[in-house]
C-alpha cells in the first residue's frame, strides 16, 4: 500500500475538515492565506526538487510507499499534499489562537471552572482514548515510581489529584500496593468510571474540586502526592500548590506529570500536529464535541515551561525539585516534577 500516499491524502482531509467543521476561522476566504501557500509552494519547488532529484537524491523515497507520479522534475507528488498541510495546520494554529478572545469564538471553549463537566461527558470514550496514546500508560507508571515509597507504600497515604477515570490511581497502585490510596476529582462522571472497576480495599475515591479540597472534606496528612494531568486545568495554580503543602507531611514528595512544551519550539510544533491530525479528530468524532480537545492543545501551550514549573514549585515552598522528560513520542512533551514538602530540621 502506498503508505506515504493514504497519509498525506488523509493529512489533507483532516485539515480542511477541521477548519470546515469546528474552527471555521474563515481562513479559506482569506486572500493572503492562497498568497502564502503559493509562495511556500514556490520555495518547497526548489529545496523539494533539489533534495528529491532521481539523478542525485539527497532524500530517498521507498517506491511502495508512494503513488510513484512525480512532478515537477522528481518532486513525488505527496509532498506537496503533506505541505499543504502543515502549513494550513500551522495557520489555523495561529488564526485561531488569535482569535481566542473573539466574543463569537468564546462560547465554544471551556474555561477553567469548566473542564471538570467537560469530563464528565467525555468519560465514556476517556479510556479508550488514552488507551491510542502509545506509552500514556507507561509513562505515568514511570512518574508514580518517582514517589518512592518504600517496603510498597506499607503505611503510608497517597492522594491521586485529578484521578480521572483510574489511569493515575492504577500507576500508584502498581508502585505503592501496600498505600491507602485516596484518589480524587471534580468530575463525577470520570469518577463513576473510576469506581466502576477493580479496586482493592486501600482505595477510595472522593468527589472533591481540587481548589477547595479541606471545604469538600478531604482532611489529614498525607506522605505522597501525585497529580496527573491536573495542574494545567487549574486557573490558579500557586493556590492548589500551596494547599497540596499543606496537605503533605513534612519532608513528604509532590510528583506533577504533567504536559510542557513552552520551553521548546520543535515540541509546540510537534504537540500542535499531534493534537490537530490525531487527538482532536479522535476525540471529537468518539465524543461528538472537539472542545474538550481543542481544549487540551491550548491549555498545554499555555501552561509553563519546565524551568517556570520548576520555579513554581520553589516559590510554592516546596524543596528538591527537579523534573524529567518522558520517552517515546512524549519525549520532551510529557514531564515527571518532583518535589518535597520540606523536612522538620
Ligand atoms: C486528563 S484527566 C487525567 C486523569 C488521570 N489523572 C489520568 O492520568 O488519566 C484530568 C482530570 O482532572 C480532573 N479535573 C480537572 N480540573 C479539576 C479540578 N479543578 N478539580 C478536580 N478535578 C479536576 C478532570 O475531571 C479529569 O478527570
Amino acid at each position: 500500500m502506498p503508505e506515504y500516499l493514504v497519509a498525506a491524502a488523509v493529512s489533507v482531509a483532516v485539515v480542511v475538515a477541521a477548519e470546515l467543521v469546528w474552527l471555521r476561522t474563515g481562513l479559506f476566504r482569506s486572500r493572503g492565506y492562497w498568497i502564502t501557500v503559493l509562495i511556500v509552494l514556490g520555495f518547497q519547488i526548489v529545496v523539494d526538487g533539489w533534495l528529491t532529484k532521481l539523478s542525485d537524491p539527497v532524500v530517498i523515497y521507498a517506491d511502495w510507499a508512494i503513488s510513484g507520479v512525480r512532478a515537477p522534475w522528481d518532486i513525488p507528488i505527496e509532498d506537496f499534499l503533506f505541505g499543504f498541510t502543515l502549513v494550513t495546520a500551522t495557520l489555523l494554529g495561529w488564526v485561531s489562537a488569535r482569535t481566542a478572545e473573539g466574543a463569537s469564538k468564546r462560547r465554544t471553549r471551556l474555561d477553567a471552572s469548566a473542564v471538570p463537566a467537560a469530563f464528565d461527558a467525555a468519560a465514556s470514550r476517556y479510556d479508550a482514548l488514552v488507551a491510542a496514546s502509545p506509552g500514556y500508560h507507561r509513562a505515568l507508571r514511570a512518574s508514580a515510581r518517582r514517589i518512592g515509597l518504600p517496603v510498597g507504600g506499607a503505611g503510608a497515604r497517597v492522594l491521586d489529584l485529578g484521578c480521572g477515570t483510574g489511569a493515575s490511581t492504577a500507576a500508584l497502585l502498581a508502585c505503592a500496593p501496600h498505600a491507602q490510596i485516596v484518589a480524587v476529582d471534580g468530575s463525577t462522571g470520570m469518577l463513576a468510571r473510576a469506581r466502576a472497576k477493580s479496586w482493592p480495599p486501600s482505595v477510595t475515591f472522593v468527589h472533591a474540586q481540587a481548589e477547595a479540597l479541606r471545604q469538600w472534606g478531604l482532611e489529614g496528612s498525607f506522605d505522597a502526592v501525585f497529580a496527573a494531568y491536573l495542574v494545567r486545568n487549574l486557573a490558579e495554580p500557586d493556590e492548589l500548590l500551596a494547599a497540596v503543602r499543606a496537605l503533605l507531611r513534612p519532608g513528604a514528595p509532590l510528583v506533577v506529570h504533567e504536559y510542557s512544551v513552552r520551553d521548546s519550539l520543535p515540541h509546540r510544533v510537534i504537540w500542535s500536529l499531534v493534537c490537530w491530525s490525531l487527538i482532536i479528530p479522535m476525540g471529537a468524532v468518539s465524543t461528538g464535541d472537539p472542545r474538550l480537545f481543542t481544549y487540551l492543545w491550548r491549555s498545554v501551550l499555555r501552561f509553563d515551561g519546565a524551568a517556570q514549573f520548576r520555579n513554581r514549585l520553589r516559590r510554592a515552598g516546596f524543596t528538591e525539585v527537579d523534573s524529567s522528560t518522558a520517552r517515546g513520542w512524549q519525549h520532551g512533551i510529557v514531564h515527571t516534577f518532583h518535589a518535597r514538602r520540606e523536612a522538620i530540621r
